[in-house]
This record gives C-alpha cells, sequence and structure tokens, in this order.
C-alpha cells in the first residue's frame, strides 16, 4: 500500500510538469491519463490488490489522483481556449490606438525659414561648435582680451579650461569659415549661443542665433539693406517697413540696428514696440577690416556685410510670444500650438 501511495505522487509530479499548448496535446493528455486504458484506470485498478483493512485509505487516495489529473487537464484546456479567443475574436475592423504625432518646435520653424529665405539668396548654411576658444569668439572679431565691448556679452567661461568658452555669438562660426574660405563667401550660421544673464521674461542665459556673412568685391550697405529688407518681406509680410539706426559693434564699421514696424500695433504704439512704432530685430554692418586682415583677406580688393539676429525674438513677433522661458519649459499646451510659419 505504502509503495502504491508513493507511485501516485511520482505520478503526480510527472503530471504537474505536462504542457499542451495545441488541441491534438490536450487531447493526448486526456487519452494518456483520463481515456479508458489511461494511467488512471490502471491506477484504479489497484484496488483490488490492497488488503481490505486499508481500502478506504486508498480509496481516498485514488479520489484525490482522480481530482488532480482532471483539474490539470482543465487548465490545461481553458489556457488554450483563452488562446483561441484571443486570436479569433480579434476585431480586426477596430480603429488602431491613435499615435499621438508631435509638432515642429517654434524655434525650429522660424530658424528654418530663415534658412530657407536665405537659401534663396544663394547663402550656404555653415555650423560650429558651441564650446569655442577666445579667438574665434571674441580675439578674430576685433573684441581684444579687456576690450569693453566684450561687457555686451556676459560670458560663460569653462572651469577646467578659462581659454574655452561657450561661443556668445554665432559669429565664431563666421570666423571658423573665414579661416578655412576664400571669398567670395556667403553664409549663414544657425545655432545656440550663450550668455551669463539672469533668467526672466526678456533674457535666458542660452537663446538661437542666425548670422550672415557676404564677402566678395564690390559689397556695399546697399546690398546689406536690400538683402534683410528681402528677408523681413519674407518673414513679415509685403507690409512691414524698417529702418536702420546707427549703432557699434567692434566686428562691423559702420554698424546698424535694424527695426521694423511694429505687427503688433501696426505703428500706433504698445507695450511690444514701447510705444515706438518701431521693434528692434538685428544688428549689422560691414565687415571690420582688421576682422577682414585677421584671416588675410585683403580688405583693400574685399568688402563684406554682416548681420546676426536672435531667433527668439524673431518668433516673439511671428507668433507673439510674450514671455522667452516658455521655449524651453517642453510645455505640451505651448508647443502644439504652432504648426507651421509658411
Ligand atoms: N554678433 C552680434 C551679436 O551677437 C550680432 C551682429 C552680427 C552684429 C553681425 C553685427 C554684425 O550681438
Amino acid at each position: 500500500m505504502e509503495a502504491l501511495v508513493e507511485k501516485i505522487n511520482n505520478y503526480k509530479v510527472e503530471i504537474e510538469k505536462e504542457v499542451a499548448t495545441t488541441v491534438d496535446a490536450v487531447e493526448a493528455f486526456r487519452i494518456k491519463y483520463l481515456g479508458t486504458k489511461g494511467l488512471l484506470k490502471s491506477v484504479m485498478g489497484e484496488m483490488k490488490n490492497v488488503p481490505n483493512e486499508n481500502k478506504k485509505e486508498f480509496g481516498q487516495v485514488l479520489n484525490d489522483f482522480k481530482l488532480f489529473v482532471e483539474e490539470k487537464y482543465n487548465t490545461l484546456k481553458s489556457a488554450l481556449e483563452e488562446q483561441d479567443d484571443a486570436t479569433d475574436n480579434f476585431d480586426w475592423s477596430l480603429p488602431g490606438d491613435p499615435i499621438p504625432v508631435g509638432s515642429r518646435h517654434p524655434l525650429s520653424l522660424v530658424r528654418e525659414k530663415i534658412i530657407a529665405t536665405f537659401s534663396q539668396l544663394g547663402f550656404a548654411i555653415a555650423e560650429g561648435p558651441e564650446i569655442e576658444d577666445d579667438w574665434h569668439n571674441f580675439g578674430a572679431m576685433n573684441l581684444p582680451e579687456d576690450h569693453p565691448a566684450r561687457d555686451m556679452q556676459d560670458t560663460f567661461y569653462v572651469q577646467q579650461n578659462p581659454t574655452w568658452l561657450l561661443r556668445t555669438h554665432t559669429s565664431s562660426v563666421q570666423a571658423r569659415i573665414m579661416e578655412t574660405q576664400k571669398p567670395p563667401i556667403r553664409v549663414i550660421c544657425p545655432g545656440r549661443v550663450y550668455r551669463n544673464e539672469t533668467i526672466s521674461a526678456r533674457a535666458h542665459c542660452f537663446f538661437h542665433q542666425v548670422e550672415g556673412l557676404y564677402i566678395d568685391e564690390n559689397v556695399s550697405f546697399a546690398d546689406l539693406k536690400q538683402t534683410l529688407y528681402f528677408f523681413v518681406q519674407e518673414m513679415f509680410g509685403k507690409d512691414v517697413k524698417v529702418r536702420f539706426r546707427p549703432s557699434y559693434f567692434p566686428f562691423t564699421e559702420p554698424s546698424a540696428e535694424m527695426d521694423i514696424s511694429c505687427l503688433i500695433c501696426e505703428g500706433d504704439g504698445c507695450n511690444v514696440c514701447k510705444h515706438t512704432g518701431w521693434v528692434e530685430i538685428l544688428g549689422s554692418g560691414m565687415v571690420h577690416p582688421n576682422v577682414l586682415e585677421n584671416f588675410g583677406i585683403d580688405s583693400n580688393k574685399y568688402t563684406g556685410f554682416a548681420f546676426g539676429m536672435g531667433v527668439e525674438r524673431i518668433c516673439q513677433l511671428k507668433y507673439r510670444v510674450n514671455d522667452l522661458r516658455l521655449y524651453s519649459q517642453n510645455d505640451v499646451r505651448f508647443l502644439k500650438q504652432f504648426t507651421s510659419v509658411l
């Protein structure tokens, strides 16, 4: 009797390990264990060999075993049915789960538009490193050490190596272009720039620029004006007016800042234009002869113009974004409002 019980326990261990993932396999399980010639039947047949006084106890063991096999069979069968349901009852006509589609960042849209506009005029696109050396960012741009104009661009220096800094303007890319290319040069330099400013609605420690450089024989201030006038008309429409105000940049001479008529109040006066009817959008000028000579470009033969604008500012006027911080907060409610500037 004890030997029989042990045998049954061993069967249980084996049966527990059985797997059946197809209809045929489940049916084979049934035949093997529960069929008329199956294991259960033959184990039941052992009853006759058990002494009378043990029959009751053994009957109990047999009954447990039968329940065990049946339960295992039912588990295998229902697992298979569930699997069938998953494939057979799937409604292939149901609409798919919507995939959220992102949109371009407003600064990217505006940058692309600026690039497309200057591309039409034959400007190539140049990029350069955001970590720069002093020479490309300042020195070559006619801003020697201790020049007070450096204060216009409060700079982040790299602690491990103070001769490195985060570029304060993409003029550094223009420097790299003049270093490696001969005139005629006609490039725009889009990219991120850094200045050590307290973050507020109107200032941030980083922003985006597109600067431009055109060097050839006989390039004049008239070319500068016409190029920038074309640009603002493409960006803001034909009705926009422009004006140039004399200004100072160490790398250009003469220098001018360009204003456009305020698009928000159409010249009547509002907060954006500080009630003047005009908003400043970029700095520009004729490339200083020192800058040309720094790169071995003969300033008697060649002249050039340069300009630089902040993408955030153009975007502010284009989309009426009144707080610079919105651009970098990653708030989807803000970001999803922009589709195209075209
Ligand atoms: N580099 C200037 C700035 O970042 C902009 C500029 C570029 C002005 C070229 C004049 C000519 O402020």
